[in-house]
């Protein structure tokens, strides 16, 4: 998009060639130094001098103050042009403007509308910020704008379309959010519009295929959704269109077929759905089309075949049904070729290996059978056929210098003769049937295999790093730099990587990162990582047969500084099994440079091989902030599920009731060492009732089948049971919990079958061998968080006003019997979205009380947690839960999340916030935007009760003063009320 910049550059020099006169840093006076560029008639006999506001401004944007302009902000060459023309060679005025990426501070000086002949603005690649003022409108010259890379924010401002004269538009990068609008569409003769990574949601208004002149419109990744508009088939004159990385849906329209003078179309990473219709037919100059990451439906055929100009075409992820070979018999200039996982059971046509210009093809996770040529002819450098069904020779062309993926596929043979060398970058890893075969053998043997050779039960890997010395574990290194098409068996033979992949916008190619700014804990895991842009599978070998705890290590270390909502975004199959879905690392440690670990419990059957698939479906971000997308990951801990030693550290501080229980277990443990491994091992009833024990429910929730887990919640997974009976369960495994288990036993002991309507109830737990069970009532999936922040959109439109103050009576009724309404206080100690569970009718339960003191690990961060700040340093009162409710509280009337990102990489905590405009006033000013309609008095009520609840523990009330308040017991309500701008 810059490159149109440039153009612009080059045109403006010709037309200052092509002008009688240019000085250029004419010296005559002071404001004469502002203008680089001076137009005007050398028969004056002075040059006439600069429009004063126009200096004013220039001296403003650069925050200069005065007239004279000191060193500090002097002007490089070409940075102003000043017209002496324009008002009777009288004043001289400024036309254009170049301030790119010169590290201007501030807001745009609303006195940039005194320009009123302005026709070119650059201000990109600075730090401005706040919003465009609306003295724009007075520009009627400006012609080109160019604002991207900054941190300005608000929404695009309507009245841009009041500036007619406006061709140009570059608002990429910044903070600007709320929907497009529509008022754009009034700009007779736009021609470019950029968008692209900013925070826009909503839909492409209809309107803007009214702009006939348009010939670039960039929307990269925003949170744009909806169907694509049919009116964008109008845009006639359009060459390129980037709609890449949002949340669109539906079909491609079939009035595309209209748009035919594109030459670059990209629709990667929506959810764009349907057949890929047959619209291309007269897109005669397309260049590159990029259809991947989305959920097109199988099968391809011919509609590719007519785009004679077609240098790449990337296709992936196509679902359902199974497709022949598309025809591309037309596409003769391909470079670039990406069919991945499109569901193609055929032969590879001859004539793709014969494509002269072809040096990328990625036809990897198809069902392509059949032979490849003995001999070809094409530029190809990259050749990915990775998990395949190729059943014939591999040819010894492919053994040449460039990078050649065959791994897991049915070759019967190699070509390659046995005594030549091998290259390092062809991947053989289980690329043939005949595992006789000499070659394919030659540098992977050992890792199948035989019974009475799995010894292995466990697994440590530091990826992309070196060895080091973890909680008493030794990691092991993973520093291979290759990737792009490469097998690696570590020393022992115990593990191994396969990776595959070339980062196609990157000039080199990065597989392994060691910048990791990470400082806690298990810091040394997080310091280094390694990335693969398609496919990265981790094997673990000659593993004893059971089942695992493997536990992923994730931070995001490579991708710092992003602007983009989008960002990485990958996921993650084992065993072959889908675990997470469009992985966001950033997003789930709330942050860069932050470490966060994935559990899952993973059966290895009898051929002792554990499978780790990390893979890139085509979504998200790839050029920004960083050209190294993929999947990335820091380590890699296995270890056997139940883990059998009990460290002599826990037993001095158990009860002896707990001791002899643990007694007990042990006995029963050494006598069914064995059945560990087959995970019958018969676990002891804490609860009584006799319902609970673990084989049922085992049974229940399948084993913890991983498709029946719901979640992850403080110390362990959650899983949904239903038991023999059909009663649905909630079934919280606690995995992590050698020390404190008995304590949680006994606690659960306390609390179980307590009821009340909002609070989900425990039913029943059992435990041993270092596994807690906890039974509650199934309540549902949906917390608080996900309805507030979550991807459904029909229950976030749900939460109303009068719904958003049930909830928050709710937990208030909920809080207040847990303190006060059963026979022992009970501190909750952890209230936060994520904790409340919202049934059908949205009414609020609150689950994993009860367990406070022994979660106890959160550090309270003041403002930029739920925990009250005196938690810190204090024992747990109930008045930190009052504090936690009035913070959920502001979430809930606010809308907002604990945390904002503010422009210039700041972050705004709602607490913060609320108590500063609480001082100015205007705490009214919280309540959620998006509500369509709310009771003043009440939100008003609400807000000023927040505000006391997150004030010092002494001023906070009772739970079952607010549940009373809340419910507007008249005696009660004015107390609460203080008075406004204190
Ligand atoms: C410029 O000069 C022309 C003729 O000399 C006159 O008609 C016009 O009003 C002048 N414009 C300004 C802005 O002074
Ligand atoms: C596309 O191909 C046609 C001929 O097939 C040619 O006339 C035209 O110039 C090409 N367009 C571009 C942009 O190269
Ligand atoms: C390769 O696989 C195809 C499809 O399964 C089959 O028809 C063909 O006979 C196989 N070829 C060889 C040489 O095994």
């Amino acid at each position: 998009m810059f490159m149109h910049i440039y153009r612009v550059f080059i045109s403006l020099l010709l037309l200052l060639v092509l002008l009688e006169v240019t000085v250029e840093q004419a010296t005559h006076s002071p404001l004469q130094r502002i203008c680089t560029t001076t137009l005007y008639d050398p028969k004056l006999p002075n040059i006439p001098p600069l429009a004063k506001e126009d200096g004013d401004v220039i001296n403003d944007l650069l925050e200069c103050s005065g007239e004279i302009i000191s060193p500090s902000c002097s002007i490089g060459s070409n940075s102003v042009t000043c017209d002496c023309y324009l008002e009777n060679q009288t004043r001289c005025r400024v036309v254009h403007i170049d301030f790119s990426n010169r590290q201007l501070q501030g807001m745009i000086p609303p006195e940039i509308g005194n320009l009123q002949y302005l026709e070119k603005l650059y201000l990109n690649g600075n730090n401005l910020h706040g919003y465009i003022p609306a003295s724009f409108t007075n520009l009627d010259n400006l012609v080109e704008l160019s604002l991207c890379d900054n941190s300005l924010e608000g929404p695009i401002p309507p009245f841009l379309g009041r500036m007619t004269s406006l061709k140009r538009i570059y608002l990429c990068k910044n903070f600007f959010d709320q929907p497009i609008p529509r008022e754009l569409s009034l700009l007779p003769s736009l021609e470019y519009l950029d968008l692209s990574y900013n925070f826009l949601s909503g839909k492409i208004p209809a309107e803007l295929g009214h702009i006939k002149s348009l010939i670039g419109l960039y929307l990269v990744d925003n949170q744009l959704s909806d169907v694509l508009p049919e009116q964008l088939g109008n845009l006639v004159n359009l060459e390129e269109l980037y709609l890449q990385s949002n949340e669109f849906f539906g079909p491609l329209p079939l009035s595309f077929k209209s748009l035919n003078k594109l030459r670059y179309f990209n629709v990667r990473g929506n959810n764009l759905s349907e057949s890929i219709p047959d619209i291309f037919e007269q897109w005669q100059d397309l260049r590159i089309m990029n259809l991947m990451g989305n959920n097109f439906s199988a099968p391809l055929h011919g509609q590719f075949s007519k785009l004679k100009n077609l240098t790449e075409l990337h296709i992936s992820h196509l679902v359902g049904g199974s497709s022949s070979f598309p025809d591309l018999s037309g596409t003769k200039l391909l470079e670039v070729l990406t069919l991945r996982n499109c569901s193609i059971a055929d032969r590879i046509p001859v004539e793709i290996w014969n494509l002269p210009d072809l040096r990328y093809l990625d036809l990897s996770f198809n069902s392509l059978f059949g032979a490849i040529p003995e001999a070809v002819n094409n530029s190809l450098k990259y050749i990915f056929l990775k998990k395949n069904n190729l059943n014939e020779t591999i040819p010894a062309w492919m053994n040449s210098p460039s990078y050649v993926d065959v791994s897991e596929n049915l070759f019967r043979n190699v070509g390659i003769s046995p005594g030549q060398t091998l290259n390092p970058d062809l991947n053989l890893f289980e690329c043939c049937s005949n595992g006789k075969d000499e070659v394919a053998k030659r540098d992977l043997v050992d890792f199948d295999c035989k019974d009475g050779t799995q010894f292995n039960d466990r697994l440590y890997i530091n990826c992309g790093g070196e060895s080091v010395l973890v909680d008493g574990r030794v990691y092991e290194a993973d520093v291979n730099p290759r990737g792009e098409s490469t097998f690696f068996k570590s020393n022992g033979s115990n593990w191994g990587y396969s990776s595959m992949g070339n980062f196609l916008w990157a000039s080199r190619n990065r597989y392994t990162v060691n910048d990791g700014q990470i400082h806690v804990g298990e810091a040394q895991l997080y310091s280094s990582a390694r990335l693969s842009p398609i496919s990265l599978k981790y094997y673990g070998f000659c593993l004893k047969s059971g089942v695992y705890d493997v536990k992923l290590h994730f931070a995001e270390i490579a991708n710092i500084g992003s602007h983009s909502e989008a960002g990485r975004l990958f996921d993650v199959d084992i065993q072959g099994e889908n675990v997470l879905r469009n992985f966001s690392i950033e997003k789930d440690a709330e942050g860069v440079d932050k470490a966060k670990t994935k559990e899952f419990a993973v059966p290895v059957d009898n051929n002792g091989r554990l499978e780790i698939h990390l893979y890139w479906s085509g979504k998200g971000s790839v050029l920004y902030p960083s050209v190294y997308y993929g999947p990335l990951i820091s380590a890699i801990t296995v270890t056997p599920a139940r883990d059998s030693n009990v460290s002599t550290g826990v037993l001095a501080g158990i009860s002896v009731f707990a001791l002899l229980l643990l007694t007990t277990l042990f006995i029963g443990f050494t006598w069914s060492f064995k059945d560990i491994w087959r995970g019958d091992l018969e676990l002891v009833e804490l609860y009584p009732g006799g319902l609970y024990d673990y084989r049922k429910i085992k049974a229940a929730t399948k084993s913890f089948d991983i498709a029946n887990r719901i979640g992850e919640g403080g110390f362990g997974t959650v899983y949904k049971g239903t038991l023999s009976n059909g009663t649905a369960v909630a079934v919280k495994k606690l995995s992590r919990t050698k020390e404190g288990m008995w304590e949680f036993a006994e606690k659960s002991r306390a609390i179980a079958g307590m009821k009340h309507s909002n609070i989900v109830t425990l039913i029943g737990c059992c435990v041993g061998n270092n596994q807690l069970l906890l039974i509650y009532e199934y309540i549902g999936t949906n917390t608080l968080e996900d309805a507030l922040f979550g991807s459904n959109d029909e229950l976030r439109a749900r939460l109303d006003w009068p719904t958003r103050y049930r909830i928050c009576l709710g937990l208030a009724e909920g809080l207040a019997f847990l303190h006060e309404g059963s026979k022992q206080e009970i501190i909750h100690g952890d209230i936060k979205p994520a904790n409340i569970l919202l049934d059908d009718d949205l009414n609020p339960k609150i689950y994993d009380f009860g367990f406070a003191r022994l979660y106890h690990k959160q550090r309270p961060e003041g403002t930029m947690s739920y925990t009250a700040p005196e938690v810190k340093d204090r024992p747990l009162e109930a008045s930190a839960d009052v504090y936690s409710f009035g913070v959920v509280t502001l979430i809930i009337v606010s809308g907002m999340k604990i945390k904002n990102p503010r422009p210039g990489g700041e972050t705004e905590y709602l607490v913060d916030e609320a108590q500063k405009k609480d001082q100015r006033g205007n705490l009214m000013d919280l309540v959620d935007r998006n509500l369509m309609s709310y009771d003043w008095t009440e939100a008003e009520m609400i807000l000023r009760l927040a505000i006391q609840c997150i004030d010092s523990p002494s001023i906070r009330p009772t739970m079952s003063k607010i549940v009373k308040i809340l419910k507007k017991e008249p005696s009660i309500r004015t107390i609460s009320i203080k008075p406004e701008g204190v």
